[in-house]
C-alpha cells in the first residue's frame, strides 16, 4: 500500500484524476472501476474537466461501478445510476451501453449478482478499481464482518452507513436499508487500486485502515493485502495517521511519483 497526502481536497483529488487519466491515455480500453458519493463528485468533475480541456478520450472504456441501492430503479434521483449518469457519464464520450452497475430492481438479487460478476470476468477483470471509504469503514457496502473472500452480493446496511447516506435523500426514510455490492474478493482481484478520502470526518477510519491490523470489522483493511493498492488523502484526512512523514518520504523520492510533484 502507498499513502500520499495532499495539502487539501482539491489537489488530493486533482492527483487521483491525473493518476485515472494517465490510465486511461496508457489503455484506452481500460476496465474502470468506480464508486460513488460526495468524494467522487469532486473527482468526477475533474475528469470531466480533463475530457473537455485535454481531450481525455472515454469512448472505449467500460466501466464498472461497486455498488447500487436494492429497489430504486434507474431513474430515481438518488440511485447510483442516475449519480453516475449526472456526475461523470452525460459529459464525457463514454459509450453507455459499456458502462455496468448492479441492478437493483432485479426480480432474482442472487442472480443478478452471479451475472455482474460473470460481467467483470468477461471484460477480463477490473484494470483500476476507485475506492471512497465510509465511516463505517466499508469499500463498495461492505459493511463489517464482510468476508474478505465474498464476491457481489446483497448486503444489508449499517446504521452508520443509513446516517451517513439518509441526508442525500428528500425523505431521510426512503433510503433503502439493502445494496448489491461488489464483495471484498472481486475487489482484491482488481490489477490495481486508487482509494481518495478527504476530511477530517473520515480521519479516524482511515487510519484504522492503513494501520490497523487487517480486520473483516473495517473491510478497507482488506487493501492491506493488495499488491497495488494507493491511497490519496488530503491533510485532514491524514491527521491520525503515525507514519505521516514515511509517507511523504516516499512520495518526494519514489521516481514514479516524479511527473505528479
Ligand atoms: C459508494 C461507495 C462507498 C463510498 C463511501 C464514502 O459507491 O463505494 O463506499 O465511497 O461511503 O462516501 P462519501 O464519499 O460520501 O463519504
Amino acid at each position: 500500500m502507498e499513502v500520499i497526502i495532499r495539502p487539501d481536497a482539491e489537489s488530493a483529488t486533482h492527483l487521483a484524476a491525473r493518476v485515472i487519466a494517465r490510465e486511461i491515455r496508457l489503455k484506452p480500453k481500460l476496465v474502470l472501476g468506480l464508486a460513488t458519493g460526495r468524494t467522487m463528485e469532486r473527482l468526477y468533475r475533474h475528469l470531466v474537466e480533463t475530457h473537455r480541456k485535454d481531450d481525455l478520450d472515454f469512448s472505449l472504456l467500460t466501466t464498472f461501478n461497486l455498488d447500487e441501492y436494492i429497489g430504486l430503479p434507474p431513474d430515481h434521483p438518488q440511485s447510483y445510476r442516475h449519480y453516475m449518469n449526472h456526475h461523470l457519464f452525460d459529459h464525457v464520450n463514454i459509450d453507455i451501453r459499456n458502462t455496468n452497475l448492479p441492478d437493483g430492481m432485479a426480480d432474482d438479487i442472487d442472480a443478478e449478482c452471479v451475472h455482474y460478476e460473470q460481467l467483470i470476468r468477461d471484460c477480463g477483470g477490473i484494470d483500476l478499481q476507485v475506492l471512497g471509504i465510509g465511516r463505517s469503514g466499508h469499500i463498495g457496502f461492505n459493511e463489517p464482518l464482510s468476508a474478505m473472500f465474498s464476491r457481489t452480493r446483497a448486503k444489508a446496511l449499517t446504521p452508520t452507513t443509513i446516517e451517513q447516506n439518509a441526508p442525500l435523500f428528500a425523505d431521510p426514510r426512503e433510503m433503502p436499508k439493502r445494496a448489491i455490492t461488489m464483495g471484498v474478493g472481486t475487489i482484491l482481484d482488481s490489477k490495481h487500486c486508487l482509494m481518495l478520502v478527504t476530511g477530517a470526518e473520515k480521519a479516524s477510519v482511515i487510519a484504522k485502515a492503513v494501520e490497523g491490523p487487517v480486520t473483516s470489522m473495517i473491510s478497507a483493511t482488506a487493501l492491506q493485502l493488495h499488491p497495488d493498492c494507493r491511497v490519496i488523502v488530503d491533510e485532514a484526512a491524514a491527521s491520525q495517521l503515525e507514519n505521516k512523514e514515511y509517507y511523504r518520504w516516499i512520495f518526494e523520492n519514489e521516481p514514479e511519483w516524479q511527473e505528479f510533484q
